[in-house]
Order: structure tokens, then C-alpha cells, then sequence
């Protein structure tokens, strides 16, 4: 058995030369893609919970942590991304450095990060509308807006958008971009105004006690936050649509991940020194402070942000999705029959139709915020594995051309590590034996079906 074969980059790059995935998205795409799916429920709705119950005002040091830590692994996916540009992100990366069988697993947990998170916004997206749909007097009724567990039939709201979003996305990645492109604009307009009207309310009395729970209070809280940042590594599956994807791609990593930190701080800053921490309890803390400073059209405003940013997180989550899965399947690790391409929208429509489904299912019937802190999970797991596998690259390969070069690339990526395996440190235990079970029903799966089925396995054999 050969758990641990690799991929060539020559083989790779010579594979996703031939995609049939059409090439249009430039630098700039990739940043609002990244923007598009980093910005969302972890700003307009964890923040106020991580700063009352965990953090205090000091959340913005969580959001530092949690922020660099992404950082320093951001710097390995763009100097990955630059060598080898293929879709599938994190897993393609540790087929062509650590081996086929931990490359799966890693795919396998990004599942957790793409599908899950998508089925967890689709969810909110609904719980949003239903909200604005109820204050302009329309009632959609309890049993066509929840699941089963939460007392109703169906969520019919979320899958309603997941549904509209996978034909988006079918029909081109560049009729895609363009909503997401609106859709970025508006939650940034929403952003900028609130940072306007509250930065003149700063109150620096409110920042005191800075840490009312502790260095252990802000790790917690960096735990909870981290899945603001979730998506930051989605710009990566988009390599084989990207026109050149050895400069665009490290760019697109970089600025949004900056982008995004900078509001978050920003924002949290402005947010505890508006108000107590203690009273930021709530679902919907930035309109709350809006309300507080008498800025009556607070909800609307903040209502509009979280819907736009909540569709652009979907969006690219379930994009990235397609792409990481179209990866796996081309390699033979899942169903090669799934990762056709569509001759005429060139994108690979299969996959994009079960991808659809199954975030429609999992939101319309099953409670599944419940199970959401799974996301950052497998994401981190994805960060630390990729921050090992590209020094292994510099190791195994010093003189391949590396477009983007990581500075001091060892020490960032032990540090990526570090940071990283930190917060995972600070999930829940309920979280971390979820994500054993996952992990061990990927296994499984992988020496089921992906071994015996995988493209190496077959050349090896021939
Ligand atoms: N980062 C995304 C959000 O905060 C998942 O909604």
C-alpha cells in the first residue's frame, strides 16, 4: 500500500491546463471573493456574544489572535497557490507534499468547512429574512420557516437561496462574481456607515476593565471568532479560473485577509467603546449599539449588511465546495463521473447540483447550528497540515520557481502551526470528538472507495 504517493506539479499544472473551466477571474475578484465569503455572521452576530461571555472589550485581541494565526497560515496558501495553482486549495496542496491519503483527509474535513458552514449561513440567511418579512407585517408562518426540531416542517427561505445560488453558480463563475461584487459593496457600505456614525460615540471608559476574564477569557473568545475568518482560504480553490493565477492568487489571499482583519478590529473597537461589553449580549450587536446611540434605522441598515454579506458567504462557500470536491473527484478519490464540466456555462455542473442539494437538505430540515463550531475545526486542521506541507515543499523541491516566496518560511510556518493548534486547543471537547468521529468515517471512506479508485493507484498498477 502506498498511503503517502504524491502528485507531480507537472502533472497537476499539465491537468488543470486542460480543465475546460473557463479563465476570467483577475486579482480583483479574488479579493471581494475573499471578502465576499470572509465577512459575515462572525461581525454582525458573534461578536457581541465573545465579547459579553468571553472576552470583554479585549475581543478585538481575539480577533488579533485569531486574525494572525489565519495570517501566517494565508502566507502558506499564497505561496502554495503560486506553485501550484489548481483547484482544490488545501488538498491539493498535501497531495503534491505530504501524500494522497492525508490530502483526503483533508478534503474530507473542509466538508466541515465549506458544507457545513454554508448549511449554517443558509440557515441564518433565512432566520434574517423571515425577520424583515414579519416587520413588514408578512408572516410567513413558523412551520414553512423552521425544521422539524425547532418545532416546524421546513425552512423554505433557505432553500429557496441555496437553490437560486447553485443555478447562479452553474450558469458561470463570472455572472457569480458579478452578484457577489453588489452584493460585497453593500455589506462594506454597511460597515463603513456604522463605523461613521459610531466612531464620534467612543466612550474609552468602556474599555475598562480591558480583560474582565483574563488571558483565558480572550483565547475563548479567539476560539469562537475564529470562524469570522472562515473562507479566507476559499479564494484558493479558484485557481484554474483565475487568469494569472501565480500573481492573482497570493494577492487575492493577502489583501482580503488584511481587509477583513482591519474592519473586524475596527468594528469590535468602536462596538465595546460604544457600550458596555456586558450589554452586548444579543444576536444583532452592531445594530444594538445603532439603536443605543438613537440612530432609530440601525436594524434596517445592519439587517441589509448581514443579508448581502450572509448570500456572499453562502455563495462562495458552496463555491468553493465544488471546487474542492471537483479536485477530489478528478484525481479519482470520489466519483470521477460527478467533476464533468458543462460545455457551454464551463463549470462543473454535476457537482454543483449535488453540492446544492445537500446544503438544501441539511438547512431545510436538520438543526444544524447546532453543530456549526465543527466548522473552524476543520479549517484549522486544514491551515496547520498546509503550513507543514509547504516546507516540506521548500525541502523536497528548493529550486522549483516560487512566484510568491513566504519570507523566513520556517519560522512563519511553525508559527502558523503554533497559533493555530492553540485555538483548536480552545474549541469545545464536544467539537473536537466530532471531529475524530468525521475524521474516522473519512477514513474509512478513503480505504473503501478512494484507494482502490484514485488515479495514482491506477498508475501504479498499469
Ligand atoms: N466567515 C464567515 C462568516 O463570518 C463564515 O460568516
Amino acid at each position: 500500500m502506498n498511503l503517502f504517493r504524491t502528485k507531480s506539479i507537472e502533472q497537476m499544472r499539465e491537468t488543470a491546463a486542460h480543465s475546460g473551466m473557463a479563465k476570467t477571474l483577475g486579482a480583483f475578484d479574488l479579493i471581494l471573493l475573499g471578502i465576499g465569503c470572509v465577512i459575515g455572521t462572525g461581525i454582525f452576530v458573534l461578536t457581541g456574544v465573545a465579547a459579553a461571555k468571553y472576552a470583554g472589550p479585549a475581543v478585538t485581541v481575539s480577533f488579533m489572535i485569531s486574525g494572525l494565526a489565519c495570517a501566517l497560515a494565508g502566507l502558506a496558501y499564497a505561496e502554495f497557490s503560486s506553485i501550484v495553482p489548481v483547484s482544490g486549495s488545501a488538498y491539493t496542496y498535501t497531495y503534491a507534499s505530504l501524500g494522497e491519503f492525508i490530502a483526503f483527509i483533508v478534503g474530507w474535513n473542509l466538508i466541515l468547512e465549506y458544507t457545513v458552514t454554508a448549511s449554517a449561513v443558509a440557515s441564518g440567511w433565512s432566520g434574517y429574512v423571515t425577520g424583515l418579512l414579519l416587520s413588514a407585517g408578512i408572516d410567513p408562518g413558523h412551520a414553512l420557516t423552521h425544521v422539524p426540531a425547532d418545532g416546524g416542517i421546513i425552512n423554505i427561505p433557505a432553500i429557496f437561496i441555496t437553490l437560486l445560488l447553485s443555478v447562479l453558480l452553474i450558469r458561470g463563475t463570472q455572472e457569480s462574481t458579478k452578484l457577489n461584487r453588489i452584493l460585497v459593496g453593500v455589506k462594506l457600505t454597511a460597515i463603513a456607515i456604522f463605523l461613521l456614525l459610531a466612531i464620534p460615540h467612543v466612550d474609552t471608559m468602556n474599555w475598562e476593565p480591558f480583560m474582565p476574564f483574563g488571558f483565558s477569557g480572550v483565547s475563548a473568545g479567539a476560539a469562537v471568532i475564529v470562524f469570522a475568518y472562515l473562507g479566507v482560504d476559499s479564494i484558493a480553490t479558484a485557481a484554474e479560473e483565475t487568469k494569472n493565477p501565480a500573481h492573482d492568487m497570493p494577492t487575492g489571499i493577502i489583501a482580503s485577509l488584511l481587509i477583513c482583519t482591519v474592519l473586524y478590529i475596527a468594528v469590535t473597537a468602536v462596538m465595546t467603546g460604544n457600550v458596555p461589553y456586558t450589554e452586548l449580549d444579543n444576536a444583532e450587536p452592531v445594530a444594538f449599539v445603532l439603536r443605543e446611540l438613537g440612530y432609530r434605522f440601525g436594524s434596517a441598515l445592519v439587517g441589509t449588511g448581514a443579508i448581502a454579506g450572509l448570500t456572499t458567504v453562502l455563495l462562495v462557500m458552496m463555491y468553493a465546495q465544488t471546487r474542492a470536491f471537483f479536485a477530489m473527484s478528478r484525481d479519482g478519490l470520489i466519483p470521477q463521473s460527478v467533476c464533468k464540466i458543462h460545455p457551454r456555462f464551463a463549470t462543473p455542473h454535476r457537482i454543483t447540483i449535488i453540492v446544492g442539494i445537500a446544503v438544501a437538505i441539511i438547512s431545510g430540515f436538520t438543526p444544524i447550528n447546532v453543530i456549526a463550531e465543527m466548522c473552524s475545526v476543520g479549517t484549522l486542521f486544514a491551515f496547520i497540515i498546509s503550513s507543514i506541507g509547504v516546507m516540506v515543499m521548500r525541502r523536497k523541491y528548493p529550486d522549483l520557481p516560487r512566484p510568491f516566496r513566504c519570507p523566513a518560511i520556517y519560522v512563519v510556518g511553525t508559527l502558523a502551526i503554533v497559533s493555530c493548534g492553540y485555538i483548536m486547543y480552545n474549541l469545545s471537547s464536544m467539537t473536537w470528538e466530532r471531529f475524530w468521529v468525521w475524521s474516522a468515517l473519512g477514513i474509512l471512506i478513503y480505504f473503501l472507495h478512494g484507494y482502490r479508485h484514485s488515479r495514482e493507484n491506477k498508475e501504479d498498477a498499469a
